[in-house]
């Protein structure tokens, strides 16, 4: 660990992806940052998370000098498929929009992450507790935290919550002065990492009767896969025999014939949920990816959004640095929301076509997901405008 600064310009709370890629692009563009994040640093490189990644979001990776091992490691993919009432559709990127999209674990982006802002030579104050926040309506906030039952204070010129879904940061902002939306879906994915080749090359989302179930991976060896159950269903209800035959019930005979079974090396309930604290700014406290908004991982946005909400941020951190101008910082909030609101309208499209939900008795809305699905099925121009979004949408 660090020695603790007493100043710096900018004080990134949370150490996620979020975090540490703003503290890298701050420091690649001359702007001294400090991290204080409240779990340990192999606390954070254990989690297991989603791993698509933009075409844009891999070129800003790459560019910063973080692609290294994602290009040599990671898995190109020029398209996904569906699965629906026995059909396959693969949806082409390539040949749709000239752009793919990256495999690569957000575990794996994390160590690139982490090697990279310990290059930078960026203070990561791990184990930082208790952290809080003050004088963001003036011109010289301060960031306090705990370390060992020792109190440190740094001062900086700007603060950043990138401390994720259950991060205080945003507390920080007046209630009077944020606003919250929320929509709870009534089920949940359960997931198992095995050390199994994947089923096929690419992915397969698949809409059954039975429920949703995804197909991922995250090397030649090591498998991803997803299932929709109960929205009160917990690890105990899915021992790897039930999983594995609840998914193969979901799938394509021709897919499931070739499914390969292991034991679980890792496994999750997830609830699925869309979330915005609105705005990202309060003085000079801003919020990015988690900590502001969450979406449900079936568009597979949440790593992305965070991306470019420090795109954002950094452009406009910048400004502010090299010519004293307050117009990108004024403007960030929206700018980011605009991206959020679109990738929260596409997670919940996402969703909506393809999980089963519970409790409706009339067929109405069954039948608009099935004419929703057949839509996609039969239209080049309904396929575009997925692929467009799934490779994420021009900056
Ligand atoms: N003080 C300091 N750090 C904190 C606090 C706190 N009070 N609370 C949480 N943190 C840390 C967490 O330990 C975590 O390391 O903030 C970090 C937040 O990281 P993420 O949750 O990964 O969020 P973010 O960096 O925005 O990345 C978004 O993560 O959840 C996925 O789908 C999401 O892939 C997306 C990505
Ligand atoms: C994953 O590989 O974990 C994954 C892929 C696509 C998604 C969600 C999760 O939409």
């Amino acid at each position: 660990m660090s020695e603790i600064p007493t100043r710096t310009r900018v004080v990134i709370i949370g150490g996620g992806p979020a975090g540490s890629l703003l503290a890298h692009l701050l420091h690649v563009r001359g702007i001294d940052s400090v991290i204080v994040e409240l779990r340990t640093r192999d606390h954070v490189l254990e989690r297991v998370r989603a791993g698509v990644i933009e075409h844009e979001s891999a070129e800003i990776l790459r560019d910063s000098g973080v692609g290294k091992r994602m290009d040599a490691e990671g898995f190109v993919h020029e398209g996904v498929n569906l699965a629906h009432a026995g059909q396959m559709l693969r949806i082409d990127f390539q040949g749709l929009t000239g752009k793919h999209v990256t495999i690569y674990g957000q575990t794996e982006l994390q160590k690139d992450l982490y090697d990279v802002i310990d290059a930078d030579g960026v203070p990561l104050i791990d184990e930082a507790e208790g952290v809080r926040v003050g004088g963001i309506d003036g011109d010289s906030p301060m960031v306090g935290i705990d370390r060992h039952g020792q109190e440190h204070n740094i001062a900086c010129d700007f603060v950043v919550g990138c401390d994720g879904a259950h991060g205080v940061s945003r507390d920080f902002i007046p209630p009077g002065a944020r606003h919250s939306y929320e929509r709870q879906y009534p089920f949940c994915w359960v997931g198992v990492l095995s050390e199994t080749p994947p089923v096929d090359d690419e992915l397969i989302y698949a809409s059954h009767e039975r429920g949703f179930a995804l197909c991922s991976m995250r090397n030649e060896h090591r498998s991803r896969y997803y299932i929709q159950g109960p929205a009160d269903t917990t690890l105990d209800d899915w021992p790897d025999d039930r999983f594995w035959s609840e998914l193969t019930a979901r799938l394509p005979e021709t897919v499931a014939d070739r499914l390969e079974t292991g034991p679980s090396i890792e496994k999750i309930v997830t609830p699925l949920r869309s979330w915005v604290s609105e705005p990202l700014r309060h003085g000079r406290l801003f919020l990015a990816g988690d900590a502001a908004h969450v979406v449900p991982p079936t568009g597979a946005k949440g790593l992305n959004l965070a991306i470019s909400d420090v795109v954002y941020l950094v452009d406009a951190l910048a400004g502010h640095f090299d010519h004293g101008s307050m117009t990108g910082l004024d403007e960030y909030s929206g700018v980011a929301m605009a991206r959020v609101w679109n990738a929260v309208r596409f997670s919940w499209w996402m969703t909506t076509m393809l999980h089963r939900f519970p409790g409706i008795s009339d067929d109405f809305e069954r039948r608009l997901q099935r004419a929703e699905l057949d839509y996609l099925f039969g239209s080049e121009n309904a396929q575009r405008a997925m692929a467009e979004n799934y490779v994420g949408l021009p900056r």
